[in-house]
């Protein structure tokens, strides 16, 4: 289980950082392997600032971060690369993820060698998960701007997969794709969910794709989780006013 307790963050800015910004606020949120939850909330509620912190690229103020029963608040730095391993993120820019200099075949071996995989078993392994994730093969000597978001998506899913996470962090994974490709991404990373056991933390604003998704779902605003439960019940019986008006918006 990756669970956050009581996470705040708040992000000082300006002159001698005069400016907080409370950007999430006593949030505490649990995610089970083999589970995904989706969390919602309007734009600028906390919701990839608390995915950051759950994957460890942000510092949380205060509250604790627990990976499997241990606390990974503090971990020593050699103990970073293991946690990064087992927790992983995705972002709604794929290109962001991928060195433009390189070839996504290159970007994709260099991971391969970061975990370092032996070099005798790098092929199989490429195309073990490129037929898992559906990347062309035909495509891989190319540089990021010379293929399509959904292609690069697909690669830095190699990548990511390549770790065997535990847990997955996707931050509007889809956001930026259109919709077939984002159809078949998303029914992917649900199997990946189910089959490997991967729990996931799934940031999006689209309902429709939270309902289809996600076993559970936590609603975010202004920094606070507001309610949270089980996919279902969210959608045909919630309990916050806040909940109820997002799905208004949505019909
Ligand atoms: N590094 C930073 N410094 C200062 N403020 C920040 C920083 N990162 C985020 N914020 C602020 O914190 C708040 C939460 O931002 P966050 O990116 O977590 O929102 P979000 O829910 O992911 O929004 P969106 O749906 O638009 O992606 C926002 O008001 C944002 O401006
Ligand atoms: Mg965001």
């Amino acid at each position: 289980m990756l669970e956050l307790v009581e996470i705040s963050k708040e992000f000082r800015t300006g002159f001698l950082g005069k400016n907080v910004k409370q950007a999430v606020l006593d949030a505490t949120l649990c995610v089970d392997r083999g589970e995904i939850v989706g969390l919602i909330g309007e734009s600028g509620c906390g919701k990839s600032t608390l995915g950051r912190i759950a994957v460890k690229l942000l510092m949380p103020s205060s509250g604790r971060i627990i990976l499997d029963g241990v606390d990974v608040t503090d971990m020593p730095e050699k103990r970073f690369r293991e946690f990064r391993r087992q927790v992983q993120i995705i972002f709604q820019h794929p290109e962001t993820a991928l060195d433009p200099q390189y070839t996504l075949l290159e970007s994709i071996l260099e991971s391969f060698n970061k975990i370092g995989i032996p070099e005798s078993e790098q092929k199989d392994m490429l195309l073990d998960i490129s037929e898992e994730v559906n990347l062309p093969l035909d495509i891989i000597d190319r540089h990021p701007n010379q293929v399509s978001g959904g292609e690069i998506q697909r690669a830095v899913l190699t990548r990511v997969f390549a770790f065997e996470p535990k847990y997955l962090i996707l931050d509007e994974p889809t956001s930026m794709l259109d919709v077939s490709v984002q159809a078949h991404i998303l029914q992917l990373l649900k199997k990946k969910a189910k089959q490997d056991n991967v729990g996931m933390l799934f940031i999006s604003h689209d309902l429709e794709v939270i309902r289809a998704m996600c076993d559970r779902v936590a609603v975010m605003k202004e920094g606070r989780i507001l309610e949270e439960g089980d996919t279902s019940k969210m959608f045909l019986s919630p309990k916050s006013g806040y909940m109820k008006q997002l799905l208004v918006n949505s019909d």
